[in-house]
């Protein structure tokens, strides 16, 4: 790789870039390019013919020199609960969306998606370091909480108008694994709004607070009133934030045009496959990969934070001590089953939901749903990128339709012509799609013109 090694040797230590204008930063990143002048021209093309919308995106986040597009598609047919939706989906992979759609129209002629919500809860800890007795601080925990509560008011007063607020605060001992080490570990329900803001706001006051009672109170004397506040900051693991989904149908309607197995061999094969991602680890990645391949693309598509939502799936994935899927079939009584559990903490409103316009969008497209709306519309495009991806790993295998949608991604690199495209497509319409066979059937197709 001469090319990045040669860029690599070349950077040397930059100061004050963030203060840098955008044009000197996309000036100064491109002179690292061999052809400077082109790379701004291609940087610049995908910068906002509308200054004002551009600049929403330049304050979206640091040192922005240009925008990285990724396709914004829709799964159609998505029925959630008797109710249908158009679910939107921002993702680069090609066969996601295709896979999200084709499992959502399978199960809308089988009674579609069930869902429904467990829990809402989120948490939040404060760590600190404290020297004195335990069982002091235990006696006055209920007197801290107070407290806190109390002295967060003018934080909360808001999100409790809306139905919201914090539901607790214990005093968790974690002496046992490190020394002198606390955590208060509060929980909350945020209603719409993911929270982060909210949570991280209360958990700072909440740090304070402790600090001043243990100061003020009569009882702590000497070593006792020093805490060290380690920090304070939400826990993006949200077990008790849950979705169930599930789809459900008779063996025998599992029949479809799709493959040749009969419905009770597929069903079986079906049940096999979710129990192996159960019990292996390595299997168990890749399947629940699957499922965030649609949680995450609704996620950005409606401007959720999907590494907060992904951190946690896998952290919920290990709850058991082992890595597993967060799937699970069953067959019984002559009926398939297929179940997704999984925490999700999102919001509907705040954040980027309410700056991004297409997350705006987003949400309108979906009718504006509640939080845990959302939730299950999301855990239902997962399990439906799921069902796809199972249904072909047990019966016609993923490459078939997984190289079809990357045909075009090839031809892409090849720069073909929309004729080109439509020959190939043409020709690999019975064939196995390689890269070697299609970048031959390219060069030959263009030395026969
Ligand atoms: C590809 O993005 C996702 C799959 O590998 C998921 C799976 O194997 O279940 C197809």
């Amino acid at each position: 790789m001469p090319e990045i090694k040669r860029i690599m040797m070349n950077v040397k230590p930059i100061t004050g870039f963030s203060k840098l204008n955008k044009r000197d930063k996309l000036d100064l990143v491109a002179s690292y390019f061999e052809d400077t002048d082109n790379a701004i021209k291609e940087l610049q093309t995908y910068w906002h013919a509308d200054k004002q919308k551009q600049q929403l995106f330049d304050e979206f986040s640091e040192n922005t020199i240009s925008n990285f597009f990724f396709p914004y598609g829709v799964a159609p047919n998505m029925i959630i609960n008797g109710r249908r939706y158009i679910v939107p989906m921002v993702i680069e992979e090609s066969s996601v969306i295709a896979a999200a759609s084709s499992s959502a129209k399978f199960w809308s002629d089988r009674g579609g998606f069930h869902a429904k919500i467990i829990s809402t809860d989120k948490i939040g800890q404060v760590h600190f370091i404290w020297k004195g007795q335990p069982d002091l601080l235990k006696a006055h925990m209920p007197r801290i909480k107070e407290r806190l509560m109390h002295k967060s008011k003018y934080i909360t007063e808001r999100m409790e108008k809306r139905g919201g607020g914090i539901k607790d605060i214990e005093l968790i001992d974690m002496t046992y694994e490190l020394e002198n080490y606390y955590q208060l570990k509060a929980t909350f329900e945020t209603v719409n709004s993911m929270g982060a803001n909210f949570i991280n706001s209360c958990l700072e006051e909440f740090a304070t607070q402790l600090k001043n009672y243990l100061n003020e109170d009569d009882e702590f004397v000497n070593g006792d009133k020093d805490c060290s506040i380690i920090m304070a900051i939400l826990s993006n693991y949200t077990p008790s934030c849950l979705v169930e989904v599930y789809v459900e149908c008779d063996i025998e309607d599992l029949r479809n045009g799709d493959h040749d197995l009969e419905p009770e061999e597929f069903a079986w094969k079906f049940e096999k496959a979710a129990q192996i991602a159960q019990i292996d680890t390595y299997r168990a990645t890749t399947h629940n990969k699957g499922i965030f391949n649609g949680i995450d693309a609704v996620a950005l598509a409606t401007g959720n934070d999907f590494r907060a939502i992904e951190a946690c799936g896998h952290t919920y994935a290990a709850r058991s001590g082992k890595y597993r899927s967060l799937t699970k079939a069953t067959i019984k009584n002559g009926k398939f089953k297929y179940t997704l559990r999984i925490p999700l903490a999102l919001g509907t409103v705040g954040g980027l939901t309410s700056l991004h316009p297409l997350a705006k969008r987003s949400l309108e497209l979906l009718g504006n749903p509640s939080a845990e709306e959302l939730m299950m519309i999301v855990a239902a495009t997962g399990l439906a990128n799921n069902f796809g991806a199972l249904k072909s790993l047990t019966t016609k295998g993923i490459q078939q339709g997984h190289m079809k949608m990357h045909l075009f991604n090839i031809l892409n690199q090849h720069n073909a012509t929309q004729e080109e495209k439509k020959l190939a497509t043409e020709f690999f319409k019975d064939k196995v799609v390689s890269f070697q066979l299609v970048s031959e059937f390219i060069q030959d197709i263009r030395k026969s013109l």
